[in-house]
Order: C-alpha cells, then structure tokens, then sequence
C-alpha cells in the first residue's frame, strides 16, 4: 500500500539533520550540563548553540528562550505562569474561541481559581478581529494570549494589532505559533510579543521538546521549582539531546524558500477538488490569509471520518469526532459557525516540505473515487 503523509499540522518526520545533531547524546555525551568537569560542557556547550538558534530563529536574545516538553507546556507556562507573577496586578486574561485544548484549559483552571477570562468569538474564517479584543480589555487584564495560525483551518491572526492593543492596556501579549513556525515568518519584534510558544515535533524535531520565548523583563512564575536550570524559569536536568534537536530544527525552520512551492501544492489540491467536485466541497479557513501548507476542506454531506477511511494510505485529519454514536464538530469549526451538515465532511490536509505534486494528484484521484462511491 502506497502511503501519503499529509498530517503535517499533527506531527512531522525528524529531520536528518535533526537525527545527527541528536546522535552525540545516544551514544558518548552523556553529562549533566550542569557538571563543570569534561564530562558535562559539552551538553552544556550543545544546549547554549541550540538556544541561540532557537533565538535566532525567532529574532530573539538567547536568554528569553525557555526549553519546555513542548507546546503544551509552552502555553501552560505562559497562561499560569504570567498568571501566577501579576495576580497583584488583575486576574483577567483576554484569549479567543478557536484557541487549541493547551490554551483553552489551563484557562479554564485559571477560572476555577478565580482569575477571569474573556474568550472572543472568532468570525466564519476563524480569525480574531482586533476591535473584539480592545472591547474585551479591561483595567485589570494582565494577558492577552490569540494563537498566531490555528491548527485546523490555518487561519492567521492579525498578531502585531492585536499585541498593540493588550500593551496600550497594559496587559502582555502572548502568542502559540505551534503552527505557523517554519511556515511563515514568526518574529517576536515584528509580532510585538512577550511571550511565543513553539513546538519541536511540528518542525522536524522529536515529541518532547518545545520552547517558549520571554522577552526579556516578563515577569513570569515557574511551573516546576527546584534548581535555577532556565534562567529560574523551570527547573530539571535539561536534555542536551532534546535541545539540540530543537536547535537543528530551528535551523530549517528558519528557511521559508520551500513555502511557495508547498503553497502551490495546496491549491493544486483545492483546484484539482474542485474541478471533480465542484460545489459539493467547501474550503473552512480564510482563503488567503491562512498557512501555505493546510487545506481544510468539507465533502458537503459525507462524514469526514468515514470518506478518510476510504482512502487507502492517506494519513490526514479530520474537523468531526464521533462520540458515543454521533459525529460531533470540533470546537474550531463550531466557533466558526461552520453549519454540521458542512463540518461533518471535514478532512484537514496538511502538506510537508517533502510533500510532491504526485501525491497530490493520487490523493485527488484517491478522494474522486471515493466521493462516487
Ligand atoms: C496550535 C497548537 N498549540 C499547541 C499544541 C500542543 O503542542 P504539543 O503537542 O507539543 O504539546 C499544538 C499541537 O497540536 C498546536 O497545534
């Protein structure tokens, strides 16, 4: 069986380059980084390189770079964390409808310990509208958090406004670009944020590794006290062979030249749909303010799950769970106001660097002899 990956948006292939600069710590650089002798420099040496191209990456210093697990934990540190340092300062957080669970529920524990959040409602391309924001502020918010692109449709957000807005307020501005790092251009200075969350395995390093960015003078409260590993910010033995991965990646990332290429593709997909299926198939998302590699596309009338089912090999998502016997909307669509019979039939495509025309062309042959079935 022939496979095709187009799941990129879930999880991505390591990277060889990401393989070797792991390699090292597999097999002789087994030292605590916080060891001064020769057994331990080199992993600290290994996880000061991989911080600066972290930075780099981002536009950021080294030092406003924090290792985490991943997004996860990058967005959990930034909610609870900001949360935790200014609750002197107010206990009302601005974020939005269309947020990923990593948002939404640490936002949810902040309520049930008495912070308030204000989640704005998103518009039928799942896209935060500035003017939403400031109407939410108020003189107690101490932290906006809109995620930069989102996960299912791809949507971007107008960051740099909406980060404009939260400091006139005086509340900072966090963003999760778990999906747009590597796809479209994530600088913090040109965001206009204190805070930014990315994760490894989206950008061809292994699960368990992540980082968040914090601009220097954030005032931000670990998750886990011990040791001052991370500048205070989170304590634990780091792993020199996860941060070195994250830093190669970092590297790739950093080259956005494949993106045309990967954004032809997509629309190469859309079109080709389109030209088999015509009005029987609905793009979810903005159409152009959206990642270059993620195509969400409703099969009006079909659910997605099952129409994915019959596409032997192609891995890719879907916009519906099925829970006890019924096919329920994801939470991303239903803030969008996607209607059931249009989001029932949604199957997210994300496309990868690897990703060729010739895949393309079997999904759409593979989708067109589905549907007439
Ligand atoms: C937008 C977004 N934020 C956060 C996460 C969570 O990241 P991780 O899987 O590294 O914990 C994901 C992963 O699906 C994501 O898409």
């Amino acid at each position: 069986m022939r496979r095709i990956y187009l799941d990129h948006n879930a999880s991505t292939p390591i990277d060889q380059i990401v393989r070797m600069a792991m390699a090292p710590f597999l097999e002789h650089a087994f030292g605590n980084p916080s060891s001064i002798h020769w057994a331990g420099q080199p992993a600290r040496a290994a996880i000061e390189q991989a911080r600066t191209e972290v930075a780099a990456l981002l536009g950021a210093a080294s030092h406003e770079i924090v290792f985490t697990s991943g997004g996860s934990e990058a967005n959990n540190l930034a909610l609870k964390g900001v949360a935790f340092a200014r609750r002197d300062k107010g206990r009302h957080v601005v974020t939005a409808t269309a947020e990923h669970p990593a948002i939404m529920a640490p936002c949810a524990f902040l309520e049930r310990i008495g912070y308030e959040v204000t989640k704005v409602a998103v518009d039928g391309a799942g896209r935060v509208d500035p003017q939403a924001v400031a109407d939410a502020m108020r003189p107690e918010t101490i932290l906006v958090s809109v995620m930069h692109a989102n996960n299912e449709v791809g949507t971007i957000n107008p960051i740099a406004e909406i980060a404009g807005i939260a400091h006139e307020r005086g509340a900072l501005m966090h963003t999760d670009a778990a999906q747009s790092v590597g796809k479209i251009e994530t600088n913090v200075d040109a965001l206009g944020v204190d805070l930014l969350t990315i994760a490894g395995h989206k950008i061809g390093a292994p699960k368990g590794i992540g980082a968040l960015y914090v601009r220097e003078g954030t005032p931000i409260e670990p998750l886990i006290h011990g040791a001052s590993h991370e500048g205070g910010r989170r304590a634990g033995t780091e792993s020199a062979m996860l941060a070195a991965a994250l830093g190669a990646a970092a590297r790739v990332a950093a080259d956005l030249s494949d993106m045309p290429r990967v954004m032809k593709l997509r629309d190469r997909l859309w079109v080709l749909l389109q030209a088999h299926l015509g009005n029987r198939i609905v793009l979810n998302g903005h159409p152009e303010l959206r990642l270059p590699n993620t195509a969400n596309i409703s099969f009006v009338g079909r659910v997605g799950a099952e129409l994915l089912a019959g596409l032997d090999g192609v891995a890719a998502s879907t916009g519906a769970a099925c829970h006890s016997g019924r096919v329920e909307l994801s939470p991303v669509l239903k803030a969008m106001g996607v209607v059931p019979d249009v989001g029932m039939g949604a199957i997210r495509f994300s496309l990868g660097r690897s990703t060729t025309d010739e895949e393309i062309d079997a999904v759409v042959e593979a989708v067109a002899t589905a549907m007439r079935n």
